[in-house]
């Protein structure tokens, strides 16, 4: 990773707790993308990748899964040997209802090296 500790995955990263949770993954050295359908309201993004999209989209996801390098490659297309997987995913995008529940399982459950911080509505 070079200069980077490690590379991390912000979903909801437009959102109050998300936008924070960058700054503060990119104080600790972290490599970071942010995932949201909009960008931060009242601050910029300290993303170095930050992805407007919608994540109830299961396609969306699988891309956003993967780490195509520290230039933010998001929307070129890499050889498969370069991509990988984040080292850690954050998730923090509300009203999702099931979808996230869902797929992130299912996508997750590839990512042996990831760890899922989810905060969930009770
Ligand atoms: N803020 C708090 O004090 C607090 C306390 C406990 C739990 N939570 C929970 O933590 C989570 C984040 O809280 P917050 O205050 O940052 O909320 P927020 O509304 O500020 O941020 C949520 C973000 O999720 C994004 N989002 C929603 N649906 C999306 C989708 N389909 N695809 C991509 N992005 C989508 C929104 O655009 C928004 O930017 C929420 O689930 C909330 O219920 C918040």
């Amino acid at each position: 990773m070079g200069q980077y500790a490690k590379k991390a995955l912000v979903l909801g990263a437009g959102g109050f707790i998300g936008s924070h949770m960058v700054k503060r993954l990119r104080d600790d050295g972290y490599w970071v993308r942010g995932v949201d359908l909009k960008y931060p309201d009242f601050s910029q993004t300290w993303a170095n990748e930050f992805v407007q999209g919608d994540l109830r989209d299961v396609d969306f996801v699988r891309r956003v899964l993967q780490f195509k390098g520290e230039r933010g490659n998001f929307y070129n297309s890499v050889p498969y040997q370069y991509i990988e997987s984040f080292d850690e995913i954050y998730q923090f995008a509300a009203d999702m209802g099931g979808a996230v529940r869902f797929h992130w399982r299912e996508r997750c459950r590839h990512h042996a090296q990831l760890r899922l911080y989810q905060l969930e509505r009770s």
